[in-house]
Formats: C-alpha cells, structure tokens, sequence
C-alpha cells in the first residue's frame, strides 16, 4: 500500500457544534496524520468553485448556501491507503446509510449535513489539496 494524501473537510454542521476534535480524534485513531489544516470561512465563490462537478446536480445551490453557513475546517490527511481509509472513517454520502461506528454514522445531521467531506481518488485529492493549501503549508 502507497502512503497517500487526501483532503478532508470539517463542514460548518460540525464546526457549529464544537465537534474538530472529536472527528480528528477518529482520523488519527485509524492512523491518519493530520499535516495540514486551517479553519476557514469559505465565501460563495469558493464553495461553487470546490463543488463545480456538481454544478449541474439538483442540489448544488443548497449545498454551495450550506458550506458558507459558517466555518469549515479543512486539511489534508495522510497515511498508507488514505483516500479509501478515510472514506471508510467518513461512512456513507447519507448518514441514514452509514456503518456503525463511522464519522457520519456518529454525527451527521442528514445527507447535506454530513459532517465531513473527503476526496474520492488520487486525482481529486491532487485537485482538491492544491484548491486549498500551497505545498509549503503541508508538513508531514
Ligand atoms: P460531499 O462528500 O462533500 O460531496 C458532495 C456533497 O453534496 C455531499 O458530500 C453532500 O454534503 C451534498 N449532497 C446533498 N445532497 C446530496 C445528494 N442527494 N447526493 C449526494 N450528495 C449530496
């Protein structure tokens, strides 16, 4: 297995409710090294350029109004496998689908609310590392 990096977010449904420290605590528990991260407020623009694959998707104003709702917590996680390792720590899109024991499982509100994002493949992760910190901020 490759030792990998992957973007997360804490989304503003966490922030708001003083949960960064319990879901890092999940990420390093399952041997994921947090060598960046920066609590944000994210304006309008930043959101819908983040999000611009799902431009076209029903919910894309909904969830572009949602992650400008307060801040958001991003940084980028490291270890062997992290893409699928922290996609296995996140759970489901939609909570109500999620295993037990997971981020969202735990802690999210509903599908837009879901707590935490993360890249979903080494091309993404390159993309989304890049949108939010300079190769300088990340300190493994
Ligand atoms: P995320 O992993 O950040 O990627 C896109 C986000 O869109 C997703 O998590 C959810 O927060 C949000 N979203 C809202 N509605 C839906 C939906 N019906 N399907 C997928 N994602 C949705």
């Amino acid at each position: 297995m490759a030792i990998e990096r992957t973007l997360s977010i804490i989304k503003p449904d966490a922030t708001r409710r003083n949960l960064t420290g319990k879901i890092n605590q999940r990420f390093e528990d399952a041997g994921l090294r947090i060598v960046a991260q920066k609590r944000i407020q994210l304006t309008p623009s930043q959101a819908e350029g983040f999000y611009a694959v799902h431009k076209e998707r029903a919910f894309f104003n909904d969830l572009c109004t949602f992650m400008t709702s307060g801040p958001v917590v991003v940084q980028v996680l490291e270890g062997e496998d992290a893409i699928a390792k922290n996609r296995e720590v996140m759970g489901a899109t939609n909570p109500a689908q999620a295993d037990e024991g997971t981020i969202r499982k735990d802690f999210a509100e509903d599908i837009e609310a879901n707590s935490v994002h993360g890249s979903d493949a080494p091309e993404t992760a390159a993309e989304e590392i890049a949108y939010f910190f300079s190769g300088l901020e990340l300190v493994g």
